[in-house]
């Protein structure tokens, strides 16, 4: 992962915790309305992909166990992972893109009532996302997928050369070389792997995406509500379809890139086809990122924009993320595909302890607070939901009381301890085993292994009847609480 020049070191900041009194009469353990829902306090542990699924995404018992162990600390919703819409391979990521998938998610919406007594509200992240390949053998990718064209064979002075001879004289040439005469696109395909666009509109299944991707999100919608969850997110962050339709990068002609206008199109016709599905009485919101931070994407200006449209057309929610993208991604080795972590962009997403001066908590807040500003300046009341780095009580709740978001998100610190909830409120914070932000966990997941925190996947692997990884060598899940 990229990491800031400067390399320092941070630790967590929990602060004081509160004592069961003040925890009750805190704005963080207080019910926010999500939409027709009510959630019991607000917080919530966004979606984090832990790569149980099977590899036909189906749901697990270790899917299962995972999000009724996030449920057995109560917080006031969960956001099961981002689950694909198409019903195609995807490797161990849950899928929602026929009925048969339904059955599985009921026992796991059903797990994590039973965990929580009813209190906390589970909903599914529903994505959709293009196809990227294995950065290619370069010979192999010279030999067999270089399509040659005329430029190649004007740029080598060739003129008339068969592809196979262009191909060969290719093979002979240094790197340099190389990089000098290939398109862009094709250097990337060659160096990192081959990667769909939006824009690539000569293609037909990316031209009719803006036909197709309704319908496939309301399919899955309708199968949402159907397996009990109690709403959905729309995945519109980070490197996916619609993240892309929505970037300042996206320059279709056809209606649905270039202005402003025309890129939030097609997210909010997904939204009103996934309205229609599921009913007015569902909750239904997006993720979407504050900033992109890459080169030429959309910044904090353009997300206001974004968030005050999704608020007009009626989302229930809004949940802010940063970066996340292919565009600044660290190059793959050959045979594996490239990642929207590992660059800069990456790092804002997930901020690791190694950072800058600024540090690894609450990155995403000042545009986060600018987002929701301009959502209540257009006049609406859209609950905003903001993550990124915390861990603390003080912190959490200093957000809330200053007016700077409606829900607090907990991804790792969730994953660190799902406890964090309950410890919390019932005025054992000191109890909280805290994050160390040292992204052990996002690596795991970068690699598509199971992932679980360093802090307790060691712990107690004795304990009769745990799951564990494949290997057998970590738990996955943490011990429970002991609360003496
Ligand atoms: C292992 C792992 C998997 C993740 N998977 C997703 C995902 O499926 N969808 C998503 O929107 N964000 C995903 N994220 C990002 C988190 O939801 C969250 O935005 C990020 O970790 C920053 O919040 P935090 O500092 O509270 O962890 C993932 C993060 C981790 C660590
Ligand atoms: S492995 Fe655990 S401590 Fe490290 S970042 Fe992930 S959740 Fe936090």
């Amino acid at each position: 992962m990229w990491r800031p020049p400067q390399r320092i070191k941070w630790l967590p900041k929990p602060g004081t915790w509160p004592s069961a009194e003040v925890a009750a009469k805190s704005r963080l353990f207080s019910p926010v309305q999500v939409g027709p829902v009510s959630l019991a306090q607000r917080t919530w542990i966004p979606a984090m992909v832990p790569w149980r699924a099977t590899d036909e995404g189906f749901v697990t018992e270790d899917n299962i166990e995972w999000y009724a162990r996030f449920a057995t600390g109560r917080p006031g919703a969960i956001v099961v992972e981002a689950t694909g819409i198409r019903d195609v391979p995807s490797g161990p990521l849950l899928r929602i893109g026929d009925d048969r998938f339904i059955p599985g998610l009921k026992r796991m919406t059903d797990a994590v009532r039973e965990a929580s007594g009813g209190e906390t509200k589970v909903f599914i992240q529903l994505i959709d996302f293009l196809s990227i390949r294995r950065r290619p053998d370069p010979v192999k990718f010279i030999e067999r997928f270089l399509m040659i064209t005329d430029r190649y064979r004007e740029a080598l002075g060739m003129p008339g050369a068969s592809d196979d001879a262009v191909r060969a004289k290719i093979l002979t040439m240094p790197d340099a070389e190389v990089d000098a005469i290939l398109t862009p696109r094709d250097l990337e395909s060659l160096r990192s792997g081959f990667r769909e666009r939006v824009t690539d509109v000569h293609m037909p299944h990316i031209r009719e995406l803006p036909q197709v991707l309704p319908g496939l999100f309301a399919a899955a919608g309708r199968r949402a509500r159907e397996a009990g969850f109690d709403g959905i997110e729309l995945h519109y962050a980070h490197a996916y379809t619609i993240a892309s339709f929505l970037s300042k990068l996206n320059t279709r002609e056809d209606g649905y890139g270039g202005a402003i206008e025309n890129r939030v199109r097609l997210p909010i016709e997904v939204y009103r086809e996934v309205r229609k599905a599921v009913g007015n009485d569902y909750p239904l919101g997006c993720r979407f990122l504050a900033d992109e931070i890459i080169e030429g994407g959309n910044t904090v200006e353009d997300a206001k924009v974004i968030g005050v449209e999704f608020a007009r057309a009626g989302m229930d929610f809004i949940s802010l993320s940063r970066g996340g993208k292919f565009d600044d991604a660290k190059q793959p080795k050959v045979g594996e595909a490239a990642y929207p972590y590992t660059g800069r962009s990456g790092y804002e997403c997930m901020p690791q302890y190694i950072s800058d001066d600024f540090g690894p908590f609450g990155r995403n807040i000042a545009a986060g607070v600018e987002i929701r500003k301009a959502i209540r300046a257009a006049g609406f009341k859209t609950p905003v939901v903001l993550a990124g780095g915390v861990h603390g009580f003080e912190q959490a709740e200093a957000l809330l009381a200053e007016d700077k978001a409606d829900i607090i998100g907990f991804a790792r610190q969730g994953l660190a301890d799902p406890d964090w909830f309950l410890k919390v409120k019932l005025g054992r914070g000191e109890e909280v085993i805290v994050c160390e932000y040292t992204n052990y966990c996002e690596a795991l997941d970068a690699h598509h292994q199971q992932v679980t925190c360093q802090l307790w996947d060691r712990k107690q692997l004795d304990e009769p009847g745990i799951r564990k990884t494949h290997d057998g060598k970590r738990r996955l899940t943490p011990p429970a609480w002991q609360r003496g």
